[in-house]
């Protein structure tokens, strides 16, 4: 029996599709899963099932049972705001599982590289992680429900962090110290992946997928991930649009924090974005539009800078640059 097949017996199984013919059709993506979209007799789905290996240049193994912590951020989000996160449909053998296709919904990342930058829907994205993390802070039972700090590890703070730390031996101690910190703080439930091209633009705001990432950690870490892919961008394109549109996302963000010290948490976000700017260019998980040496080397010695000397994330993204000096 085919992979696909039992795919279908699951779907089956869930009363999810009939007796009939059943097409699995892949949908683009899919660097670290096998994502299908399947016409059922309720509308279209979408299943989803975790590759044990990810289809990046680098070797990277990843254990399974994140799909299940996907699954588990998917419908916590739906409890803060049901717009924010496709249903979940069923859970299926092998950490798969089946949700409700979203359609006539763009991927974000798409927009903005076809230069369609809306910067209210930036900080419509900034006020939906810091809704989730808000909803979360402090909580005794969404930390025992994530307690995925290995997998976090493993997926983040191992490859854009300590990998590079390994690389440069100048910026070894502040990316080791930063690694240390960001896995010790325990305030809130963490996405780990909140990128653009997860990102879904629907009518009534950002649909976030692809939490496999997710853990009960630090706040900080959404904050830095997503701010940084705009800056990338941002050097990709010249397009002053999308420094305004980071702007937009992490002002949202910041008016949102009431679960802690918004000071303390802007300088946490701008190390970590600091780290992840360096990592896209450097480590295991490039940027892959970012193959101009010019644009690459923009990044890099902003981002070393600012690991020598942090600023937070706000003062680091008013002073970003898409150009050489
Ligand atoms: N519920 C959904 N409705 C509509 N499209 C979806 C849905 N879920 C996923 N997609 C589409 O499938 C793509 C891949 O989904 P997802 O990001 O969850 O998979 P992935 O394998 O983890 O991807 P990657 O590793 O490339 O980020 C998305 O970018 C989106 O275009
Ligand atoms: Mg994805």
């Amino acid at each position: 029996m085919t992979a696909d097949a039992d795919i279908i017996d699951a779907l089956r199984a869930a009363g999810l599709v009939g007796e009939g013919d059943v097409v699995l059709s892949p949908l683009t993506g899919g660097v670290s899963c096998e994502v299908w979209k399947v016409e059922t007799p309720s509308g279209s789905i979408v299943v989803k099932r975790p590759l044990p290996q990810l289809r990046v240049a680098a070797e990277w193994h990843a254990p399974v049972e994140r799909g299940t912590s996907e699954v588990r951020w998917l419908k916590r989000a739906r409890g803060v705001d049901p717009g924010m996160a496709p249903e979940v449909l069923a859970e299926l053998p092998g950490h798969a599982f089946a949700m409700r296709f979203l359609p006539d919904c763009p991927v974000w990342k798409d927009e903005l590289m076809a230069g369609r930058v809306d910067i209210g829907f930036a900080a419509h994205v900034g006020q939906g992680i810091a809704a989730v993390h808000a909803a979360t802070a402090h909580n005794e039972g969404d930390r025992t429900d994530f307690p995925n700090d290995e997998m976090f590890r493993a997926l983040r703070v191992d490859p854009f962090l300590l990998h590079v730390a390994r690389l440069d031996s100048e910026l070894a101690f502040a990316l080791t110290a930063l690694a240390d910190d960001v896995s010790s703080r325990k305030i809130a439930l963490v996405h780990g992946d909140v990128s653009p091209k997860n990102i879904l633009v629907s009518r009534a705001g950002p649909v976030f997928l692809d939490a496999e990432c997710a853990v009960y950690g630090d706040p900080a870490f959404d904050l830095a991930f997503c701010t940084t892919h705009l800056l990338l961008k941002a050097v990709w394109s010249g397009e002053a649009r999308l420094n305004d549109a980071a702007a937009a996302l992490v002002a949202a963000y910041r008016a949102a924090i009431g679960w802690e010290d918004a000071g303390g948490l802007l300088l946490r976000a701008g190390k970590l974005a600091a780290a992840l700017l360096l990592a896209r260019v450097e480590g295991k998980s490039p940027a892959p539009y970012l193959t101009d040496p010019e644009h690459k080397r923009i990044v890099r010695d902003q981002a070393r800078a600012l690991i020598m000397a942090p600023q937070p994330i706000d003062a680091l993204v008013a002073n970003w640059k898409r150009t050489s000096p």
